[in-house]
């Protein structure tokens, strides 16, 4: 089984956190579309048959497209690629767009999932963020989605903002399960390179939360979860019984998946693509029908960081006897090996065939995964 995601890499502004790729000359939106849908056809093979069972369209801001739009890119898919009966298909969607005219459009297209982007309930964290949302507005459209008929919705938060404590992190938290909603994605605010955000962190405009503080708002947040039948399911994420995100599993599963649009990448086991970083020259490839995209051919040593680096961060962490079977025995004593004085110190657990992080391991899980891959020449 396989994903398609496809990127949508624009936004009505820029968030002062983000550093995705993505631009705000929405202008170029119509010739994009076109491109995207001659991407699906010319890359039609990549999959090499095999069933496609999430789609994913990912941003940028997906909600920006009309309704009109979905429906053409999901028509070429299902045109030129098997789609399984009820695939999981997502958009991810901020809240301002997500008007009742366009909930009721979108629901009549195949999205089954909605992934809003709320951040915070928290009308001052929002200001600070730039986010083009208020809290009503990101209640209103988690509440408008859910009488439209949606019943798979997802929401990402941002907690260890700047001047966030405990109890305000919580506020986030008691909305979530006072909406009923099934999935949430909670990540740690991460100062990139170029933000706004980082350069008030740089010139001390903007003070980050101290390290007690990020430890104690990721306990509460796993505590939250524990209490209202969430289950944390990978480091990030967190789904009521029957909500995990089939597509992001698929990724944590080393599963094909195909992705279509500028900056997308592309993985089929053997190898790894992905389309050029600008829209311009994207566009401009396809038009000539030559997509131009960068291909790597994975080595045994990347397949194996990759097998370690994605499992381990999920509640199903390293599968020990998939390892071996890939890998073989010499490579599983080595991990075993590189394992045993973390499992000592209580940073993984060994359970049954599983090597699983535990919850102080979680903590250190990046420190955990550079000592278990293998440095290539
Ligand atoms: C690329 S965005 C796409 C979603 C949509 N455009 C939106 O903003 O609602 C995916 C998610 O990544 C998270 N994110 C982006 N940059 C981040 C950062 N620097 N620190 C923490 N989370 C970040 C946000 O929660 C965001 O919703
Ligand atoms: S967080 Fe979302 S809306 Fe904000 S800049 Fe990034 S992709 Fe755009």
């Amino acid at each position: 089984m396989s994903g398609i995601y496809i990127h949508v890499p624009f936004c009505k502004q820029r968030c002062y956190y983000c550093d995705f790729f993505t631009s705000t000359q929405i202008n170029q939106k119509p010739e994009l579309v076109l491109a995207l849908i001659q991407e699906i056809e010319l890359r039609k093979d990549w999959l090499a048959g095999e069933k496609v069972k999430t789609i994913y369209f990912g941003g940028g801001t997906p909600s920006l497209l009309s309704v009109d739009e979905i429906n053409s890119i999901l028509t070429v898919i299902f045109q030129y690629f098997e789609v399984i009966q009820n695939p999981e298909i997502t958009l991810e969607a901020n809240p301002d767009d997500l008007s009742l005219k366009y909930i009721t459009e979108l629901k009549s297209t195949r999205v089954n999932r909605l992934s809003i982007g709320i951040q915070s309930f928290i009308d001052a964290d929002l200001v600070m963020m730039n986010r083009r949302h208020t809290a009503q507005q990101a209640i209103d459209s988690v509440i408008n989605a859910q009488n439209c008929g949606f019943n798979n919705i997802s929401t990402d938060l941002i907690y260890g903002l700047p001047g966030s404590n405990e109890k305000n992190w919580l506020l986030n938290l008691e909305k979530m399960v006072s909406l009923k909603i099934q999935h949430l994605s909670a990540y740690h605010l991460t100062y990139e390179k170029g933000t706004v955000f980082d350069d008030r962190r740089k010139k001390q405009k903007l003070f980050p939360v101290s390290e007690e503080e990020s430890i104690s708002q990721f306990n509460r947040l796993m505590d939250w979860a524990a209490q209202h039948g969430f289950e944390h399911y990978e480091i990030s994420n967190f789904a009521t019984e029957g909500f995990y995100s089939k597509h992001n599993t698929n990724y944590w599963k080393q599963e094909k998946y195909l992705g279509i649009g500028p900056a997308a990448h592309s993985y089929n086991i053997h190898s790894r693509a992905w389309n050029p970083s600008n829209i311009s020259q994207y566009i401009n490839a396809i038009k000539k029908l030559r997509p131009e995209f960068e291909t790597e051919t994975l080595t045994l040593i990347d397949k194996h960081n990759e097998f370690l680096i994605t499992s381990l961060r999920t509640q199903w962490g390293i599968d020990l006897i998939a390892f071996e079977n890939q890998f073989g025995k010499e490579w599983k004593e080595r991990l075993m090996q590189q394992a045993k004085t973390y499992i000592e110190n209580q940073k993984l657990n060994r359970k049954n065939q599983s090597l699983l992080l535990t919850k102080e391991g979680i903590f250190v899980c990046d420190a955990i995964l550079t000592e278990l891959i293998i440095e290539s020449e």
